[in-house]
């Protein structure tokens, strides 16, 4: 795809919604799965901002400022967005992932918006489960072929990407474990003579389909 064309983004259609319901466990760890596939407002938008509070806060603020969470607020209302969120008894949201389907120079990916997990429930698989079935998600879309606009099929799915901050390094430790790769469109390191490496801001890494 030219870099002159816009980037498009797509709602998963409900052939892949459907996929999305099998491979995404319906309970991990006794959450319970919710599916939401827009959210319109702030009280929509709370309990997502919430849980990042206790999980990255720390690199939003050093990027976008104490308002960070209006921010986020705002993107989370983005049309196309779908998420996987996880519940305890008292409907309290404990993990959550984001997808998004859509174009970048590479044509078609499928973006991992947000993975995040309540850090009292980290080290217990969740993440894994999330992004296991996410990988899963993007295969089956793949296969299932549908037309998104009169010119793309989900077929032309290539890949997964993500964003991430380039001190979260828990994070990216796990994304390279999974297979992630640094793409050529992300920011990159640079060397200086004395040997220091200045990191960018975030990296963009991708994942071929299938690995
Ligand atoms: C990254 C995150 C989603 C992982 O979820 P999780 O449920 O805690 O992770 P899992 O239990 O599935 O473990 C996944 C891997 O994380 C690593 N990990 C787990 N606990 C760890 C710890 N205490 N310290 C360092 N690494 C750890 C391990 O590599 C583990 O793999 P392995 O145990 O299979 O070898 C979660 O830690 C999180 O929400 N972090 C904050 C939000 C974030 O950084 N999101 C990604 C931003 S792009």
């Amino acid at each position: 795809m030219s870099t002159c064309e816009p980037y498009q983004d797509y709602h998963i259609p409900s052939e892949g919604l459907a996929i999305l319901n099998n491979v995404f466990p319906e309970e991990i760890a006794s959450l319970k799965r919710q599916v939401k596939t827009h959210l319109n407002n702030e009280s929509d938008t709370d309990e997502y901002t919430q849980l990042m509070q206790l999980t990255i806060a720390s690199h939003y603020i050093a990027r976008d400022g104490p308002d960070w969470a209006e921010k986020k607020r705002e993107e989370l209302t983005l049309e196309g967005l779908t998420f996987v969120g996880y519940y305890d008894d008292s409907n309290q949201l404990k993990a959550f992932i984001t997808i998004l389907l859509t174009t970048d120079d590479w044509g078609l990916v499928l973006y991992l918006y947000e993975i995040h997990v309540h850090p009292d429930y980290h080290s217990r698989h969740i993440g894994s489960q999330l992004i296991t079935s996410f990988h899963k998600l993007a295969v089956l879309l793949q296969q299932c072929g549908t037309m998104l606009d009169s010119n793309t099929c989900v077929s032309h799915l290539n890949s997964t990407k993500l964003t991430v901050f380039s001190d979260n390094d828990r994070a990216v430790q796990w994304y390279t474990k999974l297979g992630y790769l640094l793409s050529d469109e992300s920011p990159q390191n640079k060397v200086l003579r004395s040997g220091r490496v200045i990191k960018p801001a975030y990296y963009i890494l991708y994942r071929p389909l299938g690995l």
